[in-house]
């Protein structure tokens, strides 16, 4: 089969690991006797550099056309790059925000798993790892804060900036049907997370939900308070199966999840639609101060491109190779610094590219 895939590298570390997703794209296609196609788009600080725009329409209409987009991260360093300088809607992250937008990708599905060989790169004490953890957290991509009406004015001689938060019952409805089916697959257990007793948003989350629940019997359910969430994340985490939560509470607590794991570097993403099409992309963001160093970590990008097979493509087997080969490399002892164990012993450090060749040299 042919598959014509969207490619946004981005700013940062993007080009680097997005270079070895495509590297162990390539390998799969070779493997399975696939042809993956790859048409770049730009978005992000490299787009207002050569288009003024963070997101033109045809970067849209580029991505719309492909059967899948696969992007590394964009933005810069929010205190000291001239993007930052420029108004809100004209900077790198309202590139992204709008291709959300654009493409209705609402369901953000970040997993987040230990593993095994991980351990001693995990912050947290042996007692609390246990027996380790597997979560996904789903969060709701294209609602609430981030694309509410936003403002700053003057009022009564001193600046007043508003942001709202908006969400309606199709929103909530459409996440938690997602939520529940991919508990169904998982261990059946959800916990919604929202601040009810605050936010008026959080309780029709929660009247929704309830009503959502209802139709999966056999999927355990539970609300909990985003703040006891953040908590329960690095006092229990192996009693997490999906975290269901809104756009918001979800970006902030995936980078906690992803901590957990032993680094941001490990976390891949998907964020779907109601169709098969679907942006994938590492949790992490465009590390600045890391870029260019050949060090950043690729393995959430390739387990993103992973995501993309099965999600997009139905390409089971193939994103298995691709998840058995991470794991291999794991086994065999490399590591990048991000994922060095704290005492540095029986392991190899490499860098971004021999990372990725020696996944794709392991399927
Ligand atoms: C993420 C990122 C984005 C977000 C930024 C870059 C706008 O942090 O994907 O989690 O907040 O959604
Ligand atoms: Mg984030």
């Amino acid at each position: 089969m042919t598959y014509n895939i969207g490619v946004i590298k981005g700013d940062g570390i993007g080009p680097e690991i997005v270079t070895e997703a495509v590297k162990v794209l390539d390998a799969i296609g070779a493997k399975f006797g696939h042809q993956f196609n790859y048409t770049q788009i730009l978005m992000g600080g490299c787009s207002i550099d050569a288009t003024g725009e963070p997101l033109t329409d045809e970067a849209i209409a580029a991505a719309k056309a492909s059967d899948a987009v696969l992007m590394g991260s964009i933005g810069g360093n929010t205190s000291t790059s001239p993007w930052y300088k420029l108004p809100a809607d004209k900077r790198p992250e309202a590139g992204l925000l709008k291709l959300r937008k654009s493409l209705n990708l609402f369901a953000n599905l970040r997993p987040a798993y230990l593993y095994e060989e991980l351990k001693e790169a995990c912050p947290l004490r042996d007692d609390i790892i246990g027996e380790g953890f597997d979560m996904m957290i789903m969060r709701e991509l294209t609602g609430g804060l981030y694309f509410g009406e936003r403002s700053t004015k003057e009022e009564n001689g001193q600046l007043v900036a508003r942001d709202s938060l908006t969400y309606s019952e199709t929103e909530i409805r459409r996440i938690a049907k997602r939520g529940f089916d991919i508990a169904m697959k998982r261990r059946k257990k959800v916990t919604s997370v929202d601040k009810a007793n605050v936010l008026d948003s959080s309780r029709l989350w929660r009247k929704i939900v309830e009503e959502v629940a209802a139709d999966y019997p056999e999927v355990t359910y539970e609300h909990m308070l985003v703040d006891n969430c953040a908590m329960q994340l690095v006092k229990d985490p192996g009693q997490f199966d999906v975290i269901l939560t809104e756009n918001m509470f979800g970006d902030i607590l995936s980078d906690e999840a992803s901590m957990v794991t032993g680094s941001i570097g490990m976390l891949s993403s998907a964020s779907l639609n109601d169709t098969k099409f679907g942006l994938y992309e590492p949790s992490g963001g465009s590390a600045p101060d890391i870029a260019g160093k050949g060090i950043a970590n690729p393995i959430a990008t390739i387990l993103s491109a992973a995501m993309m097979l099965r999600y997009s493509f139905d390409l089971d087997a193939e994103a298995d190779a691709i998840e058995a080969a991470v794991k291999q490399v794991l086994k065999d002892g490399y590591r990048t610094i991000d994922i060095m164990p704290r005492d540095g012993s029986n392991v190899k450090q490499v860098g971004t590219v021999d990372m990725g060749t020696l996944i794709a040299e392991r399927l």
